[in-house]
């Protein structure tokens, strides 16, 4: 552990001495449970974890004190969660890289109050790759992941599977979740903070990881609220990075440094055969960061805008180690090539787009201190009652993204992957070629990339896109989209014999519903949280049931009558 002067001055003598000794000493990488099958439970709880040896930090995490367990989940299972927020705040949580439903998305409309149980339920229909996790209530989105709740999701398909890869988690294939956060005097963790000055990966400090010496994969995470790292090997050895965000690449792309930005995922083969006995660190080479990114020694693109609380930090602009791996004897039955090629990518022709829509980032102020004042996509900051852009369902897509500020922004958006089209009009590098749900876009650069909005589409609910620096984030550098699916009114299901109507609707907190008949029925009114609002059973007088003093918002309406038939209506509730 790193601390600045400053605050080392505050603490006693023995204190010190414990921090020098966790400098040296190597830490067991903690590797996440697994959670797998078609029912998922979390539960958001706050705990107390020891960063520090006989240091309590208050921390929070799901199913433990901090982080959570790692989802593995195959493409096309059916899978129902049940997230149950034990923490004492509301919250979300938020499938990063998965195609869901916007009332399935965990988006900051999909608010889970203290002691409430959210019950989504969807199919998989990503394809694999790693996807993650994470709380996503508007303004403490940075609270809740810094405190600790992130998780890994795993998703399998059957491409992958016919590809010759390590895939035996924790044995050959392990979830690297880099994170920097920064502790006070009493151990706690400070949010927001420009002086993350402490890297964990696994919530591990000082990491250390028993290897074996073969071709090993690392799914790797950035989940730092702001920090961009460029990692590579201390041997100089290449390695070769098989996915992006939102699946694989063609084929391996062989690297010595990989710059990946918060959000971002990646996974990557590094090829340990022969090398038993040794020991080699990852790093990130933050010296070779150009200004203008947050970890470079210049956060700003001129020396003359500066981000409060950035310096001093001695991970700034430095070389750094992230992970210690001490190489051990191959398992049985080892991988030990990297694989020719992985699967057929298809981008997303240009001409197949309908629109381009341009967004622009700027600083909510101009002056030297810009960094630290907020930035603004379009000129606004984020509004939860603002639908910035309304998008009908199989639209595609061109997004063009300029940065007119004097640092580099990660832009993420819900619901779809994309492809990356160009940055200044240049092919992006062979390991952007593929699959992604976020891209950093530099100062001064502009971005393009394309995506199709298909199979989801809800009025009301709408998906997000932001920046995915928390704390860019959660300062209103988010916007937010609906897709429509103007041709649908109403969802009706297994509709019955029966003539049921419902009145008005959209209604002001009250509606009637008119049946044919005048026999038994059931109804259950939800809201897109998945709670009940009502329930009732009984026989209708006249066959006409008036509910009353209904919440705003939409709701579902499931009636079944005695003989089992079933519809289910949209009232919309103004
Ligand atoms: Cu990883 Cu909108 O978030
Ligand atoms: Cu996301
Ligand atoms: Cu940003």
């Amino acid at each position: 552990m790193y601390m600045t002067i400053k605050k080392a001055i505050l603490l006693p003598t023995i204190m010190i001495t414990l921090i020098v000794t966790s400098v040296i000493a190597q830490n067991p990488l903690m590797i996440p449970d697994t959670l797998t099958g078609n029912s998922i439970s979390l539960t958001l709880q706050n705990g107390t974890h020891q960063f520090y040896s006989g240091q309590n930090t208050t921390t929070m995490g799901a199913n433990g004190s901090v982080l959570g367990p790692t989802l593995l989940l195959n493409q096309g299972d059916f899978v129902s969660f049940s997230v149950n927020n034990q923490l004492a705040d509301s919250t979300t949580i938020h499938w990063h890289g998965l195609h869901v439903a916007p009332e399935n998305d965990g988006g900051p409309h999909t608010v889970i109050p203290p002691s409430a149980i959210w019950n989504p339920s969807f199919t998989i229909l990503d394809k694999a790759a790693t996807y993650w996790y994470h709380p996503h209530l508007h303004s403490k989105t940075n609270l809740h992941v810094s405190k600790g709740i992130a998780g890994m999701l795993l998703v399998r398909d059957s491409d992958e599977a016919a590809i010759l890869l390590p895939r035996k988690y924790g044995i050959d294939d392990f979830p690297l979740i880099i994170q920097t956060k920064d502790f006070d005097g009493a151990y706690e963790i400070v949010v927001p903070s420009n002086s993350d000055d402490v890297v964990m990966v696994n919530a591990t400090l000082d990491p250390e990881l028993h290897t074996p010496a073969q071709v090993v994969r690392f799914r790797l995470l950035n989940g730092s609220s702001q920090r961009v790292f460029n990692l590579g090997l201390g041997n100089g050895q290449q390695f070769y990075q098989i996915a992006s965000d939102g699946g694989l690449l063609a084929a391996p792309i062989a690297l010595t440094r990989l710059l990946i930005a918060p959000g971002e995922r990646a996974e990557i083969l590094i090829d340990f055969t022969g090398m038993n006995g040794q020991t080699i660190f990852l790093k990130s080479f933050a010296s070779e960061f150009p200004n203008g990114i947050y970890g470079a020694t210049i956060p700003g693109m001129a020396a003359m805008l500066t981000l409060t609380g950035y310096d001093p930090n001695p991970l700034n602009g430095s070389d750094y180690d992230v992970l210690q791996f001490t190489i051990e004897p191959a398992t049985s039955s080892p991988v030990t090539s990297i694989p020719a090629s992985l699967v057929t990518v298809t981008p997303i022709p240009e001409a197949n787009a309908n629109i381009t829509r341009t967004l622009t980032f700027t600083p909510v102020t101009m002056g030297p201190g810009q960094l630290n004042d907020g930035f603004l996509i379009n000129s606004a900051p984020f509004d939860m009652a603002v639908i910035n852009e309304t998008i009908p369902l199989n639209n595609t897509e061109i997004w063009e993204l300029t940065n007119q500020s004097g640092i580099s922004h990660p832009f993420h958006i819900h619901d779809v992957q994309f492809y990356i089209l160009d940055r200044d009009g240049s092919t992006p590098p062979a390991n952007e070629q593929g699959r992604k749900d976020v891209v950093l876009v530099k100062p001064q650069e502009t971005v393009r990339f394309i995506a199709k909005f298909e199979d989801f589409s809800n009025d009301t609910v709408p998906y997000m896109y932001h920046c995915h620096m928390l704390v860019h984030e959660d300062g209103g550098m988010m916007g937010q989209f609906v897709v429509f699916d103007s041709t649908v009114t109403e969802i009706e299901t297994n509709i019955s014999s029966h003539e049921i109507s419902v009145f008005p609707n959209p209604s002001n907190s009250e509606i009637t519903i008119q049946l044919d008949v005048n026999e038994p029925i059931r109804l259950e009114l939800v809201n897109l949280l998945g709670e009940k609002v009502l329930s009732y059973e009984s026989v209708p007088s006249n066959g006409q049931l008036t509910l009353t003093s209904l919440p705003e918002g939409v709701l579902f309406l499931s009636i079944t009558t005695a003989e089992g038939n079933r519809t289910t209506k949209k009232v919309i509730v103004r």
